[in-house]
Parts: structure tokens; sequence; C-alpha cells
């Protein structure tokens, strides 16, 4: 659903970033939501890109991964 939302965006012309490095126990309360009724599982922030993105690494999939 994330992935879904962050390309929906990126076709609007908006900028995304997942998070998942945040205080989950107050994250409720800093958005007024009900502590209760909501799971914090990701934080995704949506804007315009202030600068412009740059080239990063990743692993190759056979390096990290196996077929089994
Ligand atoms: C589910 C998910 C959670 C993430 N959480 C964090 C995070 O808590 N902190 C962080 O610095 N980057 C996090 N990232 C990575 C950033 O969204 C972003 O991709 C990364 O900082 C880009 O850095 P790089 O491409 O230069 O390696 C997360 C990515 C995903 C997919």
């Amino acid at each position: 659903m994330s992935m879904q939302l962050m390309l929906v965006a990126r076709a609007h012309g908006y900028d995304t970033n997942p998070m998942a490095g945040y205080d989950k126990d107050r994250i409720a309360e800093v958005f007024h939501l009900d502590k209760e009724r909501f799971q914090p599982v990701m934080l995704l922030s949506i804007g315009k890109a202030s600068k412009e993105g740059y080239p990063s690494y990743r692993l190759p999939v056979d390096t990290i991964a196996t077929w089994a």
C-alpha cells in the first residue's frame, strides 16, 4: 500500500520518503490519532523535494538472496 501511495504521489509530481526509525509510542499522539485504534507501521513524508535526488547503490539481489 505504501509503495502504491509513493508511486501515485510521484505520478502527481510529489516526492516521498519512507521511514521506520521514529518514536512509535508517540506518533499517534503527535498526529492526534487514537492510539488504541491505529497501529504505527511506517511513516511516509510527502512533499516537494528541496534538492535534486542523487544516485545511490543497492546490492544486487543475487548477492543478498538465494532462491530455493
Ligand atoms: C520501509 C522503509 C523504512 C525506512 N526507514 C528509514 C529510517 O528510519 N531512516 C532512514 O534514514 N532511512 C530509512 N529508509 C530509507 C530512506 O527512506 C531512504 O530511502 C534512504 O535514506 C535513501 O538513502 P540512500 O539511497 O542514499 O541509501 C527507509 C526505507 C524504507 C523502504
